[in-house]
């Protein structure tokens, strides 16, 4: 008898390693929620409206110094840029601790607010390193220290070989720190990934005091997906007028149904392009009637800043002064009613209509190479109606003196979107983002 529990032992003890250690090295899917960073905190659709506009003018900004110069110290940023749709994420073991990040598809380096020196206020508590049994430094000759490994500024600590990091965002935002491991925990597929890189930031500035740092969805060998390897990752943002919470997936992914379409990514402009940025082929914008065919994005100015691209921290969707210009004029010339003035709806077009919820607001489809979007309603047009009176409002915005064009996160709202990185092909669909 005695003999017979000893050999069982072994296997019973094998069995049970095997089942604690699954979830952490055959993960398929991972799964972690989402939340607009402005859901449930009380502003009225006019306040949502010129903060998404104010945050989308400061981020365009951004992007098109990150076009022409990646991490130079941004000095143009007014606003906070960074803050639209958190991802909740737990780091660190034996209990993982809370992070809250910027989904950001426009950069790669993934950081929370640790090991402070100089910190920015958030409302729940910052990263504790001496708190986690898994946590790693990552040396100064790792390949991740280097502008090849995504990191154009590193340097190496005087004391104890840590790799050290600065990372900007072309706007006022950074953050500078040591890049650590560790273990990531997804909450909603309660799956833990260890030896993650990212930046435990020690002095960091990001006017969004909602989250404690940014998760790099970019292209580069230092994103989340990168790391992860992941074939495929997705979103789907819930309409931000309605709070709620909606998930992104890291993995695999099923087919998103007969309605999806896809379009490839275009390569990144041999000329002032970035890298990091998921580019695409937009053929033209049809506003109703009026189909306005884009010029081949080389054309533009520098070479590159008009090409378009699909990204997850822009929240309204902005095109080159000249372009929206010639979207304005069409919407002006079929939507037979006044026009509010532009300097008090941060230079959205809006018109006045005692009744916005009743206009008949013509179509909007972007062709992309191979698929034709059309964007819902409530996806471009935003109905705002208050004691301050009633307005229609068209949720795009020109980018000003910024050759850029942005499909921002306004205009993917309720909209499943795959970045099908193996096939470098984006695939989309109408979703109900809150029942994913
Ligand atoms: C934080 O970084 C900024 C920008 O580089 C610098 O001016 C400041 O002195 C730093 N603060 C601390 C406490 O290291």
């Amino acid at each position: 008898m005695k003999d017979v529990t000893v050999i069982i032992l072994p296997y019973v003890v094998l069995l049970a390693m095997i089942l604690i250690a699954w979830p952490t090295t055959t993960w398929a899917t991972l799964r972690a929620d989402l939340t607009h960073v402005d859901s449930g905190r009380g502003f009225t659709k006019r306040e949502l409206l010129s903060r998404m506009a104010a945050r989308s003018t400061a981020r365009a900004a951004s992007l098109a110094r990150a076009a022409t110069a990646p991490v130079a110290r941004g000095t143009t940023g007014k606003e906070d840029i960074n803050s639209e749709y958190l991802v909740h994420l737990g780091v660190g073991t034996p209990s993982p601790q809370g992070v809250a990040l910027v989904l950001d598809t426009g950069s790669d380096l993934t950081w929370t607010q640790c090991a402070c020196t100089a910190c920015y206020k958030q409302p729940f508590p910052v990263f504790d390193p001496s708190a986690s049994r898994t946590l790693g430094v990552v040396s100064c000759t790792d390949p991740i220290c280097s502008a090849r490994g995504g990191l154009p500024l590193s340097a190496c600590s005087v004391k104890g070989n840590q790799c050290r990091y600065g990372y900007s965002y072309g706007d006022k935002s950074f953050t500078i720190g040591t890049v650590v491991e560790d273990t990531f925990t997804f909450s909603g597929s309660a799956a833990a990934v260890p030896s993650l890189r990212f930046g435990c930031g020690m002095n960091n500035s990001l006017t969004s005091t909602e989250a404690s740092g940014i998760a790099g969805f970019g292209r580069g060998p230092l994103s989340l997906p990168s790391q992860l390897n992941a074939a495929v990752f997705s979103y789907c943002f819930t309409t931000i007028v309605e709070p709620g919470s909606s998930p992104v997936f890291l993995g695999t992914q099923d087919s998103l149904g007969d309605d999806a379409q896809s379009t490839p990514f275009a390569p990144t402009p041999a000329r002032g392009g970035t890298s990091s940025f998921y580019y695409l082929s937009l053929h033209g914008v049809t506003v109703g009637e009026t189909l306005m065919p884009l010029n081949d994005a080389s054309e533009s100015a520098d070479g590159s800043g008009g090409a378009p691209i699909i990204d997850s921290g822009t929240s309204i969707t902005m095109f080159p002064q000249a372009v929206f210009q010639s979207i304005r004029e069409a919407f002006v010339s079929q939507v037979p009613l006044p026009v509010a003035d532009a300097s008090e709806t941060g230079g959205l077009l809006c018109f006045s209509t005692a009744d916005p919820k009743n206009v008949a607001v013509p179509k909007l489809v972007f062709h992309l190479e191979g698929a034709d979007w059309d964007i819902p309603r409530q996806n471009y047009v935003l109905d705002v109606d208050d004691d301050d009176g009633a307005l229609l409002c068209v949720v795009m915005l020109s980018a000003g003196d910024h050759d850029m064009t942005i499909i921002g996160n306004f205009q993917q709202q309720n909209t499943h979107i795959v970045y099908d990185l193996q096939a470098n092909k984006m695939v989309f669909a109408p979703a109900s983002c809150d029942q994913l």
